[in-house]
């Protein structure tokens, strides 16, 4: 017998129960379910709408249920619908009459939000302190790395020369974001529907703000529509897990790239690597592959919930009961996403020779050599042309800048000195960077300081 079986003559169809039944996917939310009932039955004792006696018989049968569910001896039954019925079923079962007061003044509507505020919540947490770990070993690698020159590429042309330290710090700065976008949106999710009812809130007097309190939201909703039917954090979330794959696909795409035979820049360990069935001589980047395809699958998440949304009228439709399975899979993804990609980067070996040599490549103190001239007072524009006839007459020779003689710079631009060979030296050229968020030691070291500071706060 459904919990809602009143009105009705004939049982549900089993296509149509196994089609409108959650409970597959929203028994993950047991937890916070059973969190959510709780407080819920404290309120109705305290606000005198069941006994005291009552609402402490359900909040300890609540507690035995959860036990059951943890030991694995509770049964969820795809009858019971979806987790909220399946818990008071049990509930029921247990206690009777007493158990068929706890939904007073509640609907299934303000109980899924309030659930799944929850659920997302604890994963927001949980993701936050993932992109912390992997924070710090970005702060490792840069640490070592502070001297290891390496090109630094726009249009994946060589441009000028960076740090590891330099490149690494680039991604500090995008995980920060992405920790600051989680949390923010962590303000959003964190506050309390329940009272809202099925949509039209309720006649008991609820204390709502004492629910809040007891489950540790930071503020309750202020219209019982809205709090029955926005979804708009999950949106939101699903942004924000969009936002992370994207980093961290775009991160994958350059270790594959990295780690080709004809970069070399980086080794992955053999623990973090696959071989090929056929080719024996392969070892593939498979785990920056897969994270970059997962990217898609997130992207996928937002598009659902997205279209989901778009089209419902106020308030509660069971169109929203699609919001779940979307989300959890986007926040599954990403939370097995970034510890992998973390410890992939934490055995990567780099191959800080190979990377110097590709810096002294492409001409990639080009701009300094400009600037050098300009030091001797010649205008800016002037100076990028003479280095631009430098560079051709260096590309016909087969020679990097480094390598022309006084001579030859001379027969170009007399004012060229003896001191070029320093002011176009790969280190000078970092070096002389140190403003903030340049390349140069210290001025990384500075964006490391602030990339600790913030893991220290945050
Ligand atoms: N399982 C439903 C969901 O996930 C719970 C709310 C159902 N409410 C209703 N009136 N059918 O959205």
């Amino acid at each position: 017998m459904k919990l809602w079986g009143g009105r009705f003559e004939k049982g549900t169809d089993e296509l149509v129960n196994d089609f409108n039944s959650s409970i597959r996917f929203d028994k993950r939310m047991y937890k916070q379910d059973i969190k959510g009932s709780t407080a819920h039955a404290k309120m109705l004792g305290k606000c005198g709408v069941i006994t005291e006696e009552e609402s402490a018989f359900i909040v300890k049968t609540l507690a035995e249920i959860l036990d059951e569910i943890e030991n694995g001896t509770a049964q969820f039954m795809i009858d019971a619908e979806d987790i909220h019925m399946n818990i008071e079923t049990m509930l029921i079962a247990k206690i009777g009459d007493t158990g068929k007061k706890l939904h007073t003044g509640r609907s299934r509507n303000d109980q899924v939000a309030l659930d799944i505020r929850m659920y997302l919540r604890d994963e927001t947490d949980e993701i936050i302190k993932m992109l912390k770990d992997l924070l710090r070993v970005l702060i490792n690698i840069a640490k070592d790395n502070l001297d290891t020159i390496m090109p630094g590429y726009t249009h994946l042309q060589k441009a000028q020369p960076i740090t590891l330290a330099h490149h690494m710090c680039a991604y500090t700065q995008m995980f920060e974001r992405d920790i600051m976008r989680l949390a923010d949106c962590r303000k959003r999710i964190n506050i309390m529907p329940l009272g809202s009812g099925a949509l039209a809130a309720t006649t008991y007097p609820f204390d709502r703000e004492f629910v809040a309190r007891e489950l540790g939201f930071d503020g309750i909703t202020y219209n019982s529509l809205d709090g029955v039917s926005d979804r708009d954090f999950v949106i939101e979330m699903s942004g924000a897990l969009s936002i992370i794959m994207m980093h961290l696909s775009r991160f994958c795409e350059e270790l594959i790239l990295w780690n080709t035979n004809e970069f070399s820049f980086v080794e992955m360990d053999d623990s973090c690597s696959t071989g090929s069935s056929i080719m024996p001589q392969k070892k593939n980047p498979d785990v920056a592959e897969l994270i970059r395809g997962k990217a898609g699958r997130v992207y996928g998440s937002l598009m659902t919930i997205l279209t989901v949304m778009k089209g419902i009228p106020l308030a509660y439709n069971k169109d929203m009961q699609e919001d779940k399975e979307c989300i959890f899979d986007a926040v599954d993804t990403v939370k097995l996403c970034i510890p992998v990609f973390a410890k992939m980067l934490d055995t990567m070996k780099f191959n800080k020779d190979v990377m110097y040599k590709g810096a002294g490549g492409g001409f990639t103190n080009a701009t300094d050599a400009a600037d050098y001239l300009v030091r001797k007072n010649i205008p800016f524009r002037k100076a990028h042309e003479i280095v631009g006839k430098t560079v051709l007459y260096a590309t016909k020779h087969g020679k990097a800048l480094s390598e022309l003689t006084l001579d030859e710079y001379k027969a170009i631009c007399p004012e060229i000195d003896g001191d070029i060979y320093y002011a176009i030296d790969l280190k000078t050229c970092v070096e002389g960077r140190k403003i903030i968020g340049g390349p140069a030691k210290e001025a990384v070291l500075k964006t490391i300081e602030k990339d600790i500071s913030f893991l220290e706060k945050e």
